[in-house]
């Protein structure tokens, strides 16, 4: 009677050992998906722009020649544009701060 009763003992410490391994390992996944899967919209004047006015000068910019159509200090330009930009944006950093401003 006693030996069954330890035993009983020792499975339940044991399962509720496994529950809580399992809940806070699914917590954390779950944590990390979601600071992985929204990221915050970058701000277009502080982000976004500082990108394109250190590349594009001066064409996409005001007196540039290509400014009247292609203004790159207005953010519809480039939600406009999208990946196209990329032919001209190689930098990885910069195309992820990009993607993340499209996607928002
Ligand atoms: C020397 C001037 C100049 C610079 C600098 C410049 N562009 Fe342009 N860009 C142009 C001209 C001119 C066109 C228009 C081409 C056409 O439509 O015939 C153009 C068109 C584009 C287009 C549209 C292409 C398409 O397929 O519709 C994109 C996108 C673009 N530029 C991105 C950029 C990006 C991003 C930068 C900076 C990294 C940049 N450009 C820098 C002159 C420039």
């Amino acid at each position: 009677m006693r030996t069954c009763l330890l035993l009983l003992t020792a499975a339940v410490v044991v399962t509720i050992t496994v529950l809580c391994h399992i809940r806070s390992k699914a917590s954390l996944g779950f944590a990390t998906t979601l600071s992985s899967s929204v990221p915050s919209k970058p701000d277009f004047e502080k982000e976004i722009k500082p990108i394109l006015s250190n590349r594009c000068q001066p064409c996409h910019f005001p007196g540039g020649k290509v400014y009247d159509r292609m203004p790159f200090d207005e953010p519809e330009t480039i939600t406009r544009l999208g990946t196209k930009l990329f032919t001209r944006i190689k930098d990885e950093k910069e195309r992820d701060l990009i993607r993340q401003f499209l996607a928002n």
